[in-house]
């Protein structure tokens, strides 16, 4: 299994209580990839009474901490759903106004702390069918972070998992008709991985806030093997040290990648090795597998 090599760290800005949450965590064991719904915006503001934009504004601050808490404890990847291709069809059109104008602004305002924290930006998402200057503000905020060498942060825009596959499936077949044909083309999941949009490993962790138990049209191949992590907290009150409790549970999941957990492993191995006949090794793999 692939191991990322982790970010460097600059432990010294996390607050007090992340340091705290840290210092427990298995340095060694970190996930390389966390992706994130962020959900609960409008839940949030609701039940203020507010009105939903209110709950937005807040779901951005909360976006500007967790990034920096990632990359203060050296992430390799962070991958946010900021706007689902269904977000863009079924919102009243206001409120996707409203989203827009408030992805411009987020791109001016955080380039240059993203600098600051060594952060690369990137998309996944039919980023083409955004308007003009969304696409200019993301162009520049990519280009201005494209010398940073530490955590990429990828924000998912106007994207949808099932739209993605059929994107690459297209880009396939481009490729095959541009190179002579698909006699040349080995077709296996490595291929598949490199025609999605993002050029980033697989999710080791998919967090979703607000308690739903979905994962709503997002990263569907990458996360086959991602451990899942539901809070009921909604994104607005999701913190750093929510993220950090996130990675702390996380370290302890046991990983099967649809292998045996290694204790059942070596008593699986046992029982098989004292069968004498298939007959007994078959009743000892039963055993193991009930
Ligand atoms: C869900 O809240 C969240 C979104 C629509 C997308 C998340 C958007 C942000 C955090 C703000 C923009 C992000 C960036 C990076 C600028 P919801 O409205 O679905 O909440 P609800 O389910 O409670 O109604």
């Amino acid at each position: 299994m692939k191991h990322l090599q982790q970010n460097s760290s600059n432990l010294d800005e996390l607050s007090a209580k992340e340091r705290v949450i840290y210092s427990r965590l298995d340095k060694e064991r970190l996930p390389g990839h966390i992706a994130i719904i962020m959900d609960g915006n409008g839940r949030w503001a609701n039940r203020r009474h507010l009105p939903r934009f209110v709950g937005h504004r807040r779901g951005v601050q909360t976006v500007r901490g967790v990034v920096e808490t990632a990359a203060r404890i050296g992430l390799s990847y962070l991958t946010l759903y900021a706007f689902s291709a269904e977000n863009w069809k079924r919102r009243p059109k206001a409120e996707v106004e409203f989203l827009m104008q408030l992805l411009r602004q987020y791109l001016r305002q955080e380039v240059p702390r993203l600098n600051r924290n060594n952060v690369r930006l990137t998309y996944i998402g039919r980023i083409r069918e955004l308007p003009e200057s969304v696409q200019e503000r993301l162009k520049w905020a990519e280009e201005s972070t494209a010398d940073n060498t530490g955590m990429v942060l990828t924000l998912a825009l106007n994207y949808g998992a099932r739209t993605e596959i059929v994107d690459a499936l297209r880009s396939i077949i481009d490729t095959a008709r541009n190179n002579g044909g698909f006699e040349h083309l080995d077709i296996d999941e490595d291929l598949v991985s490199s025609h999605l949009y993002g050029r980033m490993p697989d999710p080791d962790l998919l967090i979703r806030t607000s308690g739903e138990l979905r994962v709503s049209n997002f990263l569907l191949w990458q996360i086959a093997y991602a451990e899942i992590y539901i809070t009921d907290k909604l994104w607005p009150d999701f913190e750093g040290t929510d993220l950090l409790h996130a990675i702390a549970d996380y370290q302890g999941r046991e990983r099967r990648y649809g292998g045996l957990t290694s204790s059942s492993n070596e008593q699986h191995e046992s029982s098989l090795g004292n069968a004498s006949d298939d007959g007994e090794a078959a009743i000892a793999f039963l055993a193991v597998r009930k």
